[in-house]
């Protein structure tokens, strides 16, 4: 399941990366926030990661303006690899090295082709394993 979360600054993108996901048949959570109204990144980053770690292969997409509220507030849980990208390279590495299950995208500073881009090689990258889960293992202890 694909679980969208955003503040006031990625309400806008959170939206129409919701109705891609709509057209393309593929159901998402919304857990907000539902408007533009001035709100607080890190409550709908906590709503999101309940609901991504309600399944093992549940997978966040988190929006506020820079990303990077939202990717500090998400990786506070340590179940959560929030991974804050721009570029398609990055998405993929994501999750090939990192095995991030949260993609963070900055909504005032990606417009929705590119982010879609993003999000289609996040969704169908996997993890490579091997020495990358030795260091994910290690992020315990960080
Ligand atoms: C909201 O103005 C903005 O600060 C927030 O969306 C985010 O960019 C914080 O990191």
């Amino acid at each position: 399941m694909i679980i969208l979360a955003c503040d006031h600054a990625g309400y806008e993108l959170k939206e129409q990366i919701k109705e891609f996901f709509n057209k393309e048949n593929i159901t998402t959570i919304d857990v907000g926030c539902y408007s533009t109204d001035s709100c607080d990144y890190p409550d709908f980053a906590k709503a999101g990661n309940e609901k991504v770690l309600e399944g093992a292969n549940n997978v966040g997409i988190y929006i506020c303006g820079t990303g990077i509220g939202m990717s500090i507030a998400a990786n506070r849980n340590p179940k959560i690899r929030a991974a804050l990208c721009t570029n398609v390279n990055f998405a993929m590495l994501a999750r090939k090295h990192n095995d991030a299950n949260v993609l963070v995208l900055p909504g005032r500073y990606i417009n929705r082709t590119r982010a879609i881009r993003l999000i289609k090689v996040f969704l169908t990258t996997n993890f490579e394993g091997g020495r990358h889960l030795r260091r994910i293992k290690k992020l315990k202890g960080a």
